[in-house]
Parts: structure tokens; sequence; C-alpha cells
């Protein structure tokens, strides 16, 4: 029903319109009692035998939604019930931002892709904590931070730190982005001193916090595909240095692999969908390598089935993540995916996503 009817309507609504659009609706239809149990009956269904404790928290089930679809915290609990293991919000900054001007999302149609250059539009952090208090929190909360566009490279780590502090007795977990394209400069936490220096700060902070707040939140990284081996290695060895809890891999490319020619693929901005799913996963593999297991892995791009998520969970993802996927497919593919898992499960004989991970990956291994 998605792709045949609801799908061609969406399709007709610029981009971020037909985004908006579905933003605003699931948050009014959440304004009718009992809806959320009706959504959750309809999508969820049954998930068993897929959860997994990762960062010290339960997972129900692997598939998280990526972040920048629920950027403001507004509607937590729609994107929960549709099945979600949990979902992960923002990207939020400090200050209110509007992003980038102008069209600012393109839909690659025949690539299954998207390219975009939002720029991090944000209410920014007093907003959006007032938006989860009045639509409400349901299940695992990741939340994404960023820094202002305005805020120089050289004080970033006072936005982090900041938008750390105050969402920090909200998530189950936060997200350092330092990796979208659309942020002059952002990409350039990345590396070196730059990134040790945040990382550093970033986990006294948290010391700190646990200290007061008696509650351990943990930290994720989430880097770009466009990574050489090099840098890939010096990032891994600064997560183990500072006990980073997990690494998010990875959010767009820059690169237009395979589609030069594509229609939009000159746009400006970060590629998303289909053609960055062999990259990511590349990415996800030798970092697995580098990390050794001793630091999870939440995989994302490019997840369009059961197949492919069994991929980046193979090449090292102990969770996975879905954004253009969900807008190509539809929320149907949140189950496609958990119940694709279940099978897997199923026919290795197994009662645990753990162990049989951890099998499929020693076996690769021993293969190679
Ligand atoms: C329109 C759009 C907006 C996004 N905004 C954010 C964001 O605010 N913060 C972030 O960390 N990632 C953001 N992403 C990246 C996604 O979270 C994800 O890492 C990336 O799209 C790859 O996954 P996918 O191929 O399943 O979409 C955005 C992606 C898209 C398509």
């Amino acid at each position: 029903m998605y792709k045949k009817l609801i799908r061609p309507i969406l399709f007709l609504f610029s981009a971020e319109f037909a985004h908006k659009l579905i933003i605003r609706l699931l948050r009014t239809a959440y304004m009718v009692p009992g809806i959320g149990m009706l959504v959750r009956m309809v999508m969820a269904g049954q998930i068993k035998k897929l959860s997994i404790n990762i960062m010290g928290i339960d997972f129900p089930n692997p598939v998280g939604l990526a972040a920048g679809l629920d950027k403001n915290g507004t509607c937590t609990r729609g994107f929960s019930d549709l099945g979600f293991g949990w979902v992960e919000l923002g990207t939020v900054t400090p200050k209110f931002q509007k992003g980038n001007p102008g069209r600012r999302i393109f839909r690659l149609e025949s690539d299954h892709a998207i390219i975009n250059r939002m720029g991090f539009p944000s209410v920014g952090i007093n907003r959006f904590l007032m938006n989860l208090r009045l639509f409400g929190k349901k299940g695992i909360i990741g939340i994404n931070i960023g820094k202002n566009s305005t805020t120089p490279i050289s004080q970033a780590n006072d936005d982090y730190l900041m938008a750390m502090r105050a969402v920090y007795p909200h998530a189950h977990y936060i997200a350092i982005n330092i990796s979208s394209p659309n942020t002059t400069g952002l990409r350039e936490l990345q590396s070196g001193d730059n990134l040790d220096s945040l990382l550093s700060c970033l986990k006294q902070e948290q010391i700190v916090q646990t200290q007061t707040r008696r509650h351990y939140v943990p930290l994720a990284v989430k880097i770009a595909p466009d990574l050489d081996d090099d840098e890939l290695k010096s990032i891994a060895d600064t997560v183990l240095k500072h006990k980073i809890d997990a690494v998010i891999a990875t959010n767009t490319t820059v690169t237009r692999p395979g589609m030069e020619n594509a229609l939009y693929a000159t746009e400006n901005g970060g590629l998303s969908g289909k053609p960055l799913k062999a990259m990511s996963t590349e990415i996800i593999r030798k970092l697995y390598n580098h990390l050794q297991g001793k630091v999870p892995i939440i995989g994302v791009g490019g997840i369009e089935n059961a197949t492919d998520a069994w991929d980046k969970m193979v090449a090292g993802a102990d969770l996975i993540q879905i954004y253009t996927g969900l807008i190509y497919e539809g929320p149907g593919l949140i189950r496609r995916i958990n119940r694709g898992l279940e099978r897997r499960l199923r026919s290795a004989g197994s009662s645990s996503l753990q162990d049989t991970l951890n099998e499929a990956r020693s076996g690769i291994r021993l293969m190679r």
C-alpha cells in the first residue's frame, strides 16, 4: 500500500514539504486517544528474540530510526510505535538556527537516493526539550547533538558541551555528530587533535554528569563514510583511548558513487540511500577490525531490506538504523527487516541475536 498509494502522493510534493507533512500528520494523529496502541498493533507486530544489549541498554530490536527525520523531538511516540527498536532524535544545536537557505533536499528516485544540504535546521536545545515534554517520549531515545553554524570550529567543544549537559537527563545515549557535510568545517572535528580534544572534554563531562546525576549515559560518535584508511584508524584509536561507548557509521557521503550523471548528482550536499550502502558497509568492516569488537558499532547507510541489514551486522554493526530506506520502502520496512533477522536466527538454530552475529562474523573472518 505504501509504494502503490502513499509514496506516489508524497512524491507529488517537494521532499521537504512531504517530510514536514508526515511529521505534522503523526503529531496530530497522536492527539487522538488510543492511536498509539492501534499503530503499534498494525505496524509493529510481534518481534521476538531480537532484543540485544548494547552500551548497557536493552534494545527490543536492532532497527533504529536514524537522525535527521525527527530533528525537533516532536514525534518520538509515533516513530517508536511504528516498531523501531529505538529512535535517534536531532541533530539539535544549542541555539535556534534555520539551516541552509533555498531548496535543500533532492530525491534521486531511480537510484533510491537522497541528496540533502539541510545544514542542521534546529529549534535549539530549549525548545527541543520543551517538545519532548509537550509531545511525550516513548521507548529508547538517542539524542544527536551538533554545533551551531556560527560557532567557529575553535569553539566547537563549547557547543557540544552545552548541548550534552542539556540533553543528558533525557537521553538513553547521546550521539556526537561531527560528520555532517553541510556545516562548514564540521568534519574537521574528526581529525587528530580536534577529535582528541573534543572527546576528552565530553568524556570528562560524562564523568561529572554520572556523579551528579548517578546515571551513566553512553556517548556515540557519528562518522563520515568519506574517510581514508589512516583517518579511520586514527578515529578508532581516539575512540578507544577515550573509552567512547559506540561509533555510528555512517553519515551521508559527499561523493556520488556510480551516479555521476544522475539528475541532481551535481547538487551540493550529502548523498544517502542505495548508492551509499557498499561504502558505509566497507567503513564498518574496517572499523570493526580496528576496534576489535571492543566498541559497538551502529551501522547506517542505504539499508533497504533484511539482507542489507544483515550484511552490515556481519561486517561489524551491532545495531542498524534507517532513513532513506524508510522514505522509499515505507514503514513496513521496519517489520520486514526484523522478520528477516528472526529467520536468520531460526535457521542458525539460535535464540540470541548477539550469539548468531558473533558466529557469523567469526565464520567470515576465518574464511579470509
Ligand atoms: C534529509 C536528511 C537529513 C539528515 N539529517 C541528519 C542530521 O540532522 N543528523 C545526522 O546525524 N544525520 C542526518 N542525516 C543522515 C542520516 O541519519 C543517515 O546517517 C544517512 O542518511 C545514511 O542512512 P540512509 O542511507 O539510511 O539514509 C540526514 C539524512 C537525510 C537524508
